[in-house]
């Protein structure tokens, strides 16, 4: 047992500007990290192989089955190390709000994967972290697009397409100010992913405009933000939010803090992630505004708000 050793990992939360779900289908996404969340995961030498976090603090082969997918992140990644018989703790601690829409899954995932790659001091390339974090993605979520595992890991913005090599994208648009707000109600993407799959199964014409409006107003977007439009920007977000709602994966507490950010001026609102809770975001053109729609969300009931300019590349 090496006594002395021990790895550190680190993977932040992440938002989805626009095409969450019409992203399962092959559609384009944007999405970006959002560093002001994150997860960091330490690996040290124990006597057997336990997991320390916030939900539970024992031997890692007895975790309850909501931490099936961190469970089978380490087993996986220790046995691409080839070291399945080692015995460690892995200690994770976390800043993102779980179940939000904000990737903890996926970052719990990633941060993982480098606290046991540093352990070992053996590279950590995204080649070799991706396919581990999505496999533990699969657990959590089903039929995971791969963006959250993307966006999660990197350290810029993405426009996605599933599997696509990943194309990084500049978010960059002057005077635009991101509000991100947690309903404080956990999200359900697990069941909003199958409930759309289902809808599709049943319905396929019109399930299928719906997703593939969402990749033109996706198209959109990334010409908003070439263009550095953020009126155009704000606009094709509160279409995304319409057909997101027919897709039946918004909710009351959703509309709710929308409809308000909207009533304050913001230029466009939408959920963000999963949805069926989680987070939603509202997009404005000065910090002043941005801070006036954020105490309004909070007045009407969120449980946090963020602000990030988009005028900054992440
Ligand atoms: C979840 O953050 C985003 C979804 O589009 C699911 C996925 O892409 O895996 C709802």
């Amino acid at each position: 047992m090496n006594k002395e050793k021990i790895g550190y990992g680190q993977a932040c939360g992440k938002i989805i500007l626009m095409g969450e779900h019409s992203v399962v289908y092959g559609e384009p996404a944007i999405a970006f990290p959002f560093q002001e969340t994150y997860i960091s995961t330490k690996v040290e030498p124990n006597i057997t192989l336990v997991l320390d976090c916030h939900y539970f603090s024992g031997e890692l082969s007895e975790v309850p089955h909501q931490l099936n997918s961190v469970k089978e992140v380490i087993n996986q990644t220790l046995k691409t190390l080839q070291q399945e018989n080692t015995t460690l703790k892995v200690t994770i601690t976390s800043t993102i709000p779980a179940e939000r829409g904000m990737g903890s899954s996926a970052a719990t995932a990633a941060s993982i994967v480098r606290a046991l790659y540093d352990y070992f001091d053996e590279p950590c390339t995204q080649e070799v972290l991706l396919p581990l974090v999505n496999g533990a993605e699969k657990i959590a979520h089903g039929n995971p697009s791969g963006i959250d595992a993307a966006a999660t890991s990197g350290k810029e913005s993405l426009f996605f397409i599933k599997g696509h090599p990943l194309e990084p994208f500049p978010m960059n648009v002057s005077n635009a100010f991101l509000i991100v707000a947690d309903t404080g109600i956990k999200g359900q993407t697990r069941a909003a992913v199958r409930d759309v799959a289902r809808l599709f199964e049943q319905n396929k014409q019109s399930v299928s405009q719906h997703i593939t409006e969402l990749g033109h107003l996706t198209k959109l977007a990334k010409q908003a933000i070439l263009t550095d439009d953020v009126h155009k920007l704000g606009n094709v977000m509160n279409q995304a939010q319409e057909q997101l709602k027919a897709l039946t994966v918004s909710n009351e507490q959703l509309d709710q803090l929308v409809f308000t950010a909207r009533k304050n001026g913001a230029l466009g609102a939408k959920l963000t992630g999963g949805g069926r809770g989680g987070c939603m975001i509202a997009l404005a053109d000065s910090k002043e505004q941005a801070v006036k729609i954020a105490a309004a969300i909070e007045s009407a009931g969120a449980v946090a708000t963020w602000i990030q300019s988009l005028g900054v590349k992440n």
